[in-house]
């Protein structure tokens, strides 16, 4: 697939990689002058010049993972590109629980790599109170792609601003008007620092560079190595028959809405799930509503990727599914209307809902199991720094 916007993004990374070797350069050069110095007395001819010996080339740090080249182009982002220094910083400040009040809870706490950056309860209640939270914590992967705003809402408008939202939120960071402290334990740290101005330069320690560095880790968490990928590229091993036939259910009855291959269409819609949504116009469970204070988005959520759905139970912007067998009987008998409730889910003479025979629910299961990455819960790019070297 030709992306246009790939060369620029690569000799971007290229720059700065060099921008570090130059420094190092510049480091040993100055050490060089020093030593000039102190044997320069002016009694003494200058030696001849000798051949110098090749300086040790310093540990680049590795290029961020480049996205999947069967994904639609990576849009642009022109103030914040993604770069080595900027993705292992914000690595390292995805996994640092020194970010929260307690110093007990990072970001990665309720966004897991084993489930594909989410959790395996319903509403969480992992954050420095220990207070179940509103939501589920949805998956992060392929986020460089979501461009309808973030969170289940899209309330939030980007990665960048958007950490901030977990960062002082009383349940789950807690440094509500202590973004000081934070900052204080951040500088304090004997790597932070060097890692700030490889990423951001003369600029440091900043909380504008904490969120940057965050969302350029979050960007590239790619996730395209299904088997699904496989048979998209032509590389797989034939499917089982109910394989098969799942993929056509889903093609039918589902690819609408989650769309192949970022399995989302980013679009707000209700499938269903509650029929009143109460009266406080801010609530939670107003969905999109809440957003947009328009009447026909309330109890719309933005569709969730179904890529690794097999590991990011439960399911639902509240996980009120425990399984995905609960999910495919809620479309197909479990529904109810709404006024914002999707057209397409309403028939004519029944309640709302998918009609599917039980083989094809069956095959649509196996299906759903295709989109599993294995490679994503392994991948050391992605893993806790603390625990493993870079
Ligand atoms: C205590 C649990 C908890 C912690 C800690 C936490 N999150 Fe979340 N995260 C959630 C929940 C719950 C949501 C869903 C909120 C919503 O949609 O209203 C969420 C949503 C998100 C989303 C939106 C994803 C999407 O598809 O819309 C991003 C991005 C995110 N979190 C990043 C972070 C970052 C970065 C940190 C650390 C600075 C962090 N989270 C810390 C629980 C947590
Ligand atoms: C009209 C659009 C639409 C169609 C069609 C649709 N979905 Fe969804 N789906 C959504 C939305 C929106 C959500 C999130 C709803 C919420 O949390 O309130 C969702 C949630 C899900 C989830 C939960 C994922 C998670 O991470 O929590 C699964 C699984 C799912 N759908 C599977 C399917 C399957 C299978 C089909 C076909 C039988 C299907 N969907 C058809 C819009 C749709």
């Amino acid at each position: 697939m030709i992306r246009p916007e790939a060369p620029r993004r690569r000799s971007f990374v290229v720059l700065l990689v060099s921008a570090t070797s130059a420094c190092v350069l510049g480091a040993c050069a100055s050490e060089a002058i020093v030593a000039a110095r102190e044997t320069g007395g002016a009694a003494e001819p200058p030696p001849p010049p000798v051949a110098a010996p090749p300086i040790p080339s310093a540990p680049a740090t590795p290029a961020p993972p480049e996205p999947p080249a069967h994904f639609p182009p990576l849009p642009e982002v022109p103030d914040n590109p993604t770069t080595g220094p900027g993705f292992a910083l914000g690595r390292r400040l995805f996994y640092d629980a020194r970010l929260s009040r307690t110093g007990t809870v990072s970001c990665a706490t309720c966004h897991e790599q084993a489930h594909a950056f989410t959790v395996p309860e319903a509403l969480p209640a992992r954050g420095v109170t220990q207070e179940p939270l509103a939501r589920h914590a949805p998956s992060l992967v392929n986020l460089a792609w979501a461009d309808s705003g973030l969170f289940w809402d899209g309330g939030s408008k980007n990665l960048e601003s958007l950490a901030l939202a977990p960062l002082t939120h009383v349940d789950e960071m807690g440094r509500e008007g202590e973004l000081d402290a934070m900052m204080g334990a951040i500088a304090a740290d004997a790597a932070y620092p060097r890692m700030f101005e490889a990423a951001f330069g003369a600029e440091g320690v900043t909380v504008g560079n904490v969120m940057r560095a965050l969302a350029q880790f979050q960007r590239a968490l790619f996730s395209a190595g299904s088997r699904w990928d496989a048979w998209r590229l032509g590389q797989s091993a034939p499917w089982s028959a109910d394989e098969e036939l799942g993929r056509d259910v889903f093609a039918r009855d589902c690819a609408r809405c989650h769309t192949p291959g970022l399995f989302t269409d980013a679009g707000f819609h209700n499938n269903g799930l509650d029929a009143s949504f109460g009266d406080d116009p801010e609530a939670p469970r107003r969905g999109r509503g809440r957003v947009t204070f328009s009447a026909d988005d309330v109890g719309k959520y933005r569709t969730p990727t179904l890529r690794n759905v097999a590991v990011t139970a439960p399911y639902m912007h509240d996980g009120r599914f425990a399984t995905l067998e609960t999910v495919v009987a809620h479309y197909r008998t479990g529904m109810v209307d709404s006024p914002s409730l999707d057209p397409g889910f309403r028939r004519e003479g029944a309640p709302p809902g998918i009609a599917m025979s039980d083989a094809e629910a069956r095959a649509l299961l196996s299906f759903l199991d295709l989109l599993t990455d294995p490679a994503l819960g392994l991948d050391p790019r992605y893993a806790n720094p603390f625990l493993v070297s870079p």
